[in-house]
């Protein structure tokens, strides 16, 4: 259990199209008990490894709103078999991106297919805030914020907001 330091945009580790896990190792599995620990500690509903400087297709979700209950989970090689037509607009964040919002509209369901952290292949149908944070995490893994689907004009003014930030921090 470890709570991992979250890389914060713009950074190139960011923008990389991650490479897909072959492999299920233990530390691959460590890595994302590591994840979700960060996660929840952020608080984020929503990691994807790259955010933590690991560039493989791996994400953690958890986008239950009640209290003190925990629905983790661990998506390996997440990748969209479907998308409805219909969109949802929602005003997203990101760990990576912190205090910065702006609604994204996205496919209001979509079905993904991933593996389970034993290997096992897996569906899932989402929809809603659940169908909005497993599209946005796996854009990360093709190195897609979720500013690349805004204007340019706001985006930039997101993008200077956090280099400033960067700027401040690095001088402090
Ligand atoms: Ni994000």
């Amino acid at each position: 259990m470890a709570i991992l330091p979250i890389i914060i945009a713009p950074d190139p580790r960011l923008k990389m199209v991650c490479a897909e896990v072959n492999d299920i190792t233990p530390e691959i599995v460590g890595m994302m008990d590591d994840m979700l620990d960060t996660m929840y500690a952020a608080p984020g509903i929503g990691l994807a490894a790259p955010q933590v400087g690991v560039t493989r297709r791996i994400i953690v979700a958890d986008v239950c709103k009640e209290e003190n209950k925990r629905e983790p989970c661990r998506l390996i090689n997440p990748e969209i078999e479907w998308k409805s037509e219909d969109l949802f607009a929602y005003e997203e964040g990101c760990l990576s991106l912190p205090e910065q919002y702006s609604d994204v509209a996205r496919p209001k369901s979509v079905g993904i297919r991933y593996l389970d952290e034993t290997g096992k292949r897996r569906e899932l149908e989402a929809e809603g805030l659940l169908a909005v944070c497993l599209q946005h995490e796996i854009d990360h893994l093709d190195g897609i914020l979720f500013v690349d689907h805004i204007s340019s004009l706001k985006r930039n003014v997101i993008m200077r907001k956090l280099k400033k930030l960067k700027k401040v921090e690095n001088a402090g």
